[in-house]
């Protein structure tokens, strides 16, 4: 198709005419206007464009994803949108300070027009969540009734039909459950890692052994049944029908083939081909930080300018947020990998064949 040939005016590109006329201060309606409204509506609105900015970026990620066959390029377009979207996310968080220069009562002084609007009703800040892998069936009994609950008819229907689409989350376990290095012909990684955990929590084990003379009965008992936590944990990991059960609980959402993928890629995360989907999970585990010192620092400043009252859209306001920070994670799957990394010396060696498959060979021409 042919370019346009007239030329682009900054403006009109922008639609600035537009962008600049959506910021109407409610409190000049009903007399005099309040200074800090407009400051109000602009954050919100610049949030609302990063917002659009990291769903554009989170949808083109789950389009390759949802791909029979992640290509390896593909695959380096995706960590480089993650590491977009944690650069974005830095300039949410400094944001809230811009925020935070408006004091409680020049809040209050247009703070009741509002009511029952609030940031419940940010249905890309849904979007964000829900695409990310936070299920309504995940959310505590309370918040399952906000999630949905304050939002219009529209909007629920929107986020409704996102829930029943694949989470990053989800197609995230099908890319890692179809990765096919920890098993290969005759090698089975999974013994191999089962036998160094063993050699690990038994030279634990000796440890407390060799220290009981130094350990009141009650500090001896308390090592043992830490260790016996740890073993059962290793457990849970590496017995499928036992990390179902965790899954049922409510306490891990990745399937345990997912898990213990992804459990191999962190282990051997400096093997060139495992390099990259590294830096990928790594980059969830960052973005899910991110999202969660967000939510911390909005209860603060949620905190700091409303005290204990409730929030306008009727929760109990900063200690409801404190809540939601906590319970709301997605990749804590990704987190608790940590428990299961070995120290470099109990780590198994690859044998030459998988490790062959894990390297990038160029080999020089022979005369
Ligand atoms: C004066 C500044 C602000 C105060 C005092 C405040 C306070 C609150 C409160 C109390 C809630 C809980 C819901 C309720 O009962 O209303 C809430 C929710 C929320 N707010 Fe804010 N907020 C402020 C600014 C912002 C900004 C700038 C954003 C950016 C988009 C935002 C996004 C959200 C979101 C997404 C929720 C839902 C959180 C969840 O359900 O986990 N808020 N806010």
């Amino acid at each position: 198709m042919n370019r346009p040939t007239e030329p682009t005016y900054y403006g009109d590109y922008l639609d600035l005419n537009t962008l600049l006329s959506t910021q109407n201060p409610k409190s000049a309606k009903y007399g005099e206007e309040s200074h800090d409204e407009t400051l109000f509506i602009i954050v919100h609105q610049v949030y609302e464009l990063w917002f659009k900015q990291i769903l554009h970026e989170m949808h083109s990620i789950a389009a390759y994803l949802k791909a029979p066959k992640l290509e390896d390029d593909h695959l380096a377009t995706i960590v480089a949108r993650l590491d977009r979207i944690k650069k974005i996310q830095s300039l949410l968080l400094d944001q809230l300070t811009v925020m935070e220069s408006m004091t409680p009562m020049d809040f209050l002084e247009f703070r009741d027009l509002l009511v029952p609007a609030s940031g419940f009703q940010s249905v890309q800040f849904r979007e964000v969540e829900v695409l990310m892998g936070l299920r309504t069936h995940n959310r505590k009994k309370v918040d399952r009734e906000y999630f949905l609950g304050r939002l219009n008819q529209q909007d629920r229907e929107r986020i409704l039909k996102i829930e029943e689409e694949k989470s990053l989350l989800e197609l995230i376990q099908d890319w890692l459950e179809r990765m096919p290095f920890a098993k290969k012909g005759n090698f089975d990684f999974w013994k191999e890692y089962e036998s160094a955990v063993k050699q690990m929590l038994d030279s634990d084990e000796a440890i407390i052994n060799n220290n009981l003379a130094t350990l009141s009965d009650i500090q001896k008992e308390a090592q043992l049944e830490n260790l016996q936590a740890t073993k059962r944990t290793f457990d849970s990991l590496l017995d499928e029908k036992l990390h179902n059960e965790q899954i049922e609980k409510g306490k891990r959402k990745l399937s345990q083939k997912g898990t213990l993928n992804a459990l191999f890629i962190m282990l051997y995360r400096n093997e060139p081909m495992l390099h990259l989907p590294y830096l990928f999970l790594n980059s969830l585990i960052d973005i899910d930080e991110n999202f969660t010192t967000w939510r911390y620092r909005h209860a603060l400043m949620a905190h700091r300018l409303l005290g204990t009252k409730i929030g306008t859209g009727g929760s109990s306001g900063h200690h409801y947020l404190k809540m939601a920070a906590e319970n709301n994670r997605v990749y804590e799957d990704l987190f608790n990998l940590s428990t299961f990394i070995l120290p470099k010396n109990l780590l198994p060696s690859l044998p030459e064949e998988v490790k062959k498959n894990l390297h990038f060979y160029f080999e020089s021409k022979k005369n």
